[in-house]
């Protein structure tokens, strides 16, 4: 179980975030407003704004001042972690060694892992069908 919690806790800023810039999307109308600040503000407003930002940061030139493409980077991003953490944890349980407990632990993390990629892979494809005035 102890899995459950921290793959949540991993993956929750950037899904908290996703869902805030819808709500914040007003914030987006400040014009000429330098691209990081954007994503600070908006971050600000996420549970872990310091994560938020370095995993964002990176994507300015893409994002610049777009909830649009700041809610879809955030759903990009959150489901690479998630595959890469999956790929991980697939190497860690290869090792030798571990005691049955740990292994049903992250047997339960790796399944909770596959649900978390399944379900980001839909919102990214729902968020590529919602466009202009929708959104
Ligand atoms: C973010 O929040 C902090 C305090 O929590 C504040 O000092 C800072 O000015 C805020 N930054 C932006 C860009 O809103
Ligand atoms: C996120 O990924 C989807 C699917 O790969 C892609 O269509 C979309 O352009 C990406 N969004 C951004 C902001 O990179
Ligand atoms: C998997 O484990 C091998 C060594 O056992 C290591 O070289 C490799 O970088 C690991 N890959 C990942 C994705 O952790
Ligand atoms: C979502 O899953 C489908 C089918 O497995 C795949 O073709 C598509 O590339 C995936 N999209 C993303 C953004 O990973």
């Amino acid at each position: 179980m102890e899995g459950f919690s921290s793959i949540r806790f991993f993956a929750s800023p950037l899904i908290l975030l996703a869902i805030s810039s819808y709500i914040n999307s007003s914030l987006a109308a400040t014009p000429n407003k330098p691209s990081t600040e954007f994503i600070r503000t908006s971050c600000n407003s996420t549970t872990y704004p310091k994560l938020c930002f370095t995993s964002l940061s990176t994507y300015t030139n893409l994002i610049q001042t777009s909830p649009q493409l700041l809610a879809s980077t955030a759903l990009n991003v959150t489901l690479s972690s998630a595959k890469s953490t999956s790929v991980m944890m697939v190497n860690i349980s290869k090792s030798q060694g571990m005691s049955p407990k740990v292994v049903a632990a992250m047997k339960d993390c790796l399944e909770e892992l596959s649900d978390l990629v399944y379900e980001l892979n839909k919102s990214i494809r729902e968020m590529n069908n919602v466009k202009g005035s929708n959104f």
